[in-house]
């Protein structure tokens, strides 16, 4: 098989590139080593940042998400028995579009399946090779034959734990890390959102988030030890401590509680690799970078990596000029510390530690009641939450 972009990995990534490449007339191959239906079944999380909603709306995939997603204005932040509120537009003249992650990739399979779109499912790259020449290849198996891609760039969408890093040697590659000691349990419930905007909580027991997917439909995640068996969080005890965690002063605020439809643990991690590109073959979202969710940014920099690399390829194909690909990993990589830096930043201001609340807990209750009281800080927030438009 022969393709100008060999795409790995039908996640937002890879799919989202593969639709902006069409629209600027260039075919593209998705390698996906799962099912169609595996795909579109997948939990993650569900804030598309303002520029990141335009950008599917421009590329005429938001349609859905604008019938269906919710436009939030703020979220709460909820600490010592209280809650304060950040307002979005007020503080930065933005929003986000609260839509699942899972229904995103929904729509752009339909649209590149609409568009004639070639993704081969139940397709697992195995190798890529040749990534310091002008032809790469990526060898797959498909329906239990050996077969080889040929393209004249790669791009490696394919999650932390795909093939494309990996490929990348070892002697041009760097890559940082950091591993915090807790998780998150997530769950989905079948009852109305006790809210209108997220809520953010930090309290004595650890960290809890309210979110939701639609009117009758909440998505909630607690702060849970590493390791955490979720076997060991009966429905009963998830609804006390999500209950606990959110409890207000004065007790006006109840949490709805409604049958669980999916329980989940999900580890902590920051990860950068660095560069995200050698020779021939392109790194894109997970495959480069990992954020912990607290920030909600592994969607939206998997989507700003493909925004880049679709206009940095229409570039090269319309004029052969190869400077928006030669850049594409010194840009990407502006915007992915910048985002490493805010989910750290949230995460460590809103966990607790399970030893007790010492020193850290003291200046994590300082820097919120800062943020509550000063514009400036509330800003910083926002403005990294709905998402920093150019870097
Ligand atoms: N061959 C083919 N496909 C592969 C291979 C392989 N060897 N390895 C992995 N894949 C596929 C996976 O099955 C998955 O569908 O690559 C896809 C990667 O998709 P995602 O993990 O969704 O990654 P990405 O598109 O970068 O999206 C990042 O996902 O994990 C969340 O928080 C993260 O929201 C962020 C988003
Ligand atoms: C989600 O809705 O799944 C979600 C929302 C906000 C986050 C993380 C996850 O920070």
């Amino acid at each position: 098989m022969r393709t100008p972009i060999g795409i790995i990995g039908a996640g937002p990534a890879g799919l989202f590139l593969s639709h902006l490449l069409h629209r600027q007339g260039i075919d593209s191959v998705i390698l996906e080593r799962r099912d169609r239906s595996y795909c579109e079944r997948r939990q993650r999380a569900g804030v598309v940042e303002h520029g990141v909603a335009e950008a599917l709306r421009a590329s005429g995939v938001g349609a859905r998400m604008d019938r269906e997603g919710f436009v939030h204005n703020g979220i709460e932040l909820r600490f010592d028995g209280q809650a304060h509120r950040i307002d979005f537009p007020d503080l930065t003249g933005r929003n986000v579009m609260i839509y699942a992650q899972t229904e995103i990739v929904k729509d752009l399979i339909a649209q590149r399946i609409a568009d004639g779109g070639q993704i081969l499912f139940e397709a697992e790259a195995t190798a890529i090779e040749d990534i310091e020449t002008d032809h790469p290849r990526v060898r797959f198996t498909h329906a239990g034959r050996e077969d080889i891609l040929e393209c004249a760039y790669v791009v490696a969408c394919d999650g932390f734990h795909g093939v494309g890093r990996s490929s990348l040697p070892a002697d041009v590659i760097q890559t940082f890390e950091k591993v915090y000691p807790f998780s998150w349990l997530g769950i989905l419930a079948d009852v109305a959102p006790s809210c209108d905007e997220l809520i953010y909580a930090h309290s004595e027991r650890g960290f809890a988030l309210h979110s939701m997917r639609s009117e009758s439909v909440s998505r909630l995640y607690l702060q849970v030890p590493t390791g955490t068996d979720p076997k060991d969080w009966s429905d009963a005890r998830i609804w006390a401590e999500l209950s606990a965690r959110f409890r207000l002063r004065g007790g006006d605020w109840e949490l709805q509680q409604g049958p669980i439809t999916d329980t989940s643990v999900t580890p902590m991690r920051s990860f950068v690799t660095e560069p995200m590109r050698h020779g021939r073959l392109f790194l894109a979202g997970d495959a480069a970078h990992i954020v912990p969710p607290t920030g909600a940014k592994g969607l939206n920099l998997a989507m700003h990596d493909v925004m880049l690399l679709a206009e940095a390829l229409a570039a090269w194909r319309a004029t052969g000029d190869t400077k928006l690909l030669d850049d594409y990993s010194a840009t990407a990589l502006r915007r992915v510390w910048r985002a490493e830096h805010f989910s750290y930043w949230m995460t460590s201001l809103l966990h607790t530690d399970p030893d007790g609340t010492g020193f850290d807990y003291r200046l994590q209750l300082s820097y919120l009641e800062h943020i509550a009281a000063s514009q400036a800080a509330a800003a910083q927030l926002a403005e990294n939450y709905t998402g920093i438009p150019q870097i």
